[in-house]
């Protein structure tokens, strides 16, 4: 079997004209566009060159992105009256805490001041509670609106856009991080799959795998899930972004998995090229909430 192929880059281009046409609508409404105030401190390269994507996509999409740059010699109290000012300033409508943050400033004292209506990458301990507390699909909600990190989301929207029927089936989800594996089992949770997550201390690794219908590697480790770690025609997400050479792979060994599965997402070109539009999908939603409030 040759799997299908989960293009993500090509969906994330179909996406991103969707929300370029929502914004255009949301501006003719209210006669401003969704703005995102990105924080950083220090000059982290990964995360210059993220807050360039972000600023690239939200800038072709007509909505608008603020970058707040501060020295690495910033403090943890400077940080916070910034992030208290956004909080309260009307003409930003999603917030970004881009880590690593230096030593001396506590990522979670910083997240927590952010405000939940704010907090566009689903972060905040109040929107990752939503999530966990959150109905599976066909039951009333019964959960205030919350945000889901853009990754994990970003994921679920390849599935939903392939039709994957996910009710009853059985999940892996490798990797428990609060922004990747955690969120992403939840949310195969709530649309009614039987989902098991996995991490370093998990015994047998290969033969969970291998039991899984829909397998999400989301482990940080090169090419680790292996071909016959898959069962014949799973779906296989894969949200791996590691340096192997002079190449970027994923999680899964794609040339030996391509094999076995029945459809799975390269990398790069797959789950990655989600993550961007699934954020200005976030930003637009806070403007639309804090609007209609
Ligand atoms: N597609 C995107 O846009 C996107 C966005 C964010 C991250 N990523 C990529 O996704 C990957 C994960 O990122 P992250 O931030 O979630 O990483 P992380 O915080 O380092 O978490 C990695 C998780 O994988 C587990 N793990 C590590 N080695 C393992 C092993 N040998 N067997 C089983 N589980 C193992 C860890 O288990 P323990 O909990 O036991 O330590 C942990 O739960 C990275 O490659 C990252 O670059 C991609």
């Amino acid at each position: 079997m040759t799997a299908v192929i989960l293009d993500g880059r090509a969906l994330a281009k179909t996406i991103a004209e969707e929300i370029a046409n929502e914004v255009a609508e949301f501006k003719q409404e209210r006669s401003f566009a969704p703005a995102i105030a990105v924080l950083r401190v220090g000059e982290d390269p990964a995360s210059v060159s993220y807050a360039k994507m972000i600023r690239r996509s939200f800038e072709k999409a007509e909505m608008e992105f603020e970058l707040h740059a501060l020295p690495e010699t910033a403090g943890e109290g400077e940080l916070l009256a910034l992030v208290t000012d956004l909080n309260a300033d009307e003409d930003v409508h999603g917030i970004m805490i881009q880590e690593p943050l230096p030593q001396g400033i506590r990522p979670e004292v910083i997240i927590e001041a952010m405000s939940p209506d704010k907090d566009v990458d689903g972060v905040h301990p109040a929107n990752a509670g939503r999530l966990a507390q959150v109905a599976p699909a066909g039951r009333p909600p019964g959960v205030s609106g919350y945000f889901v990190p853009a990754t994990p989301a970003g994921g679920m929207e390849i599935l939903r856009r392939h039709a994957v029927e996910l009710k009853g089936k059985r999940a892996v989800v490798v990797g428990r991080s609060n922004i990747v594996g955690k969120p992403m089992a939840l949310l195969l949770l709530r649309e009614n799959a039987t989902v098991t997550i996995c991490h370093s201390r998990t015994v047998n690794l290969d033969a969970v795998c291998r039991e899984a219908d829909i397998l999400c590697a989301g482990a940080g480790r090169a090419q680790m899930i292996k071909g016959d770690w898959i069962k014949p025609g799973a779906v296989v997400i894969d949200f791996g972004f590691n340096r192997l050479g002079d190449k970027w792979v994923g999680d899964v060994d794609f040339e030996a998995a391509k094999e076995v599965a029945g459809m799975i997402t390269p990398v790069p070109g797959g789950t990655g090229s989600m993550t961007n539009v699934m954020l200005m999908k976030n930003v637009l939603e806070a403007a639309r909430r804090q609007m209609a409030r």
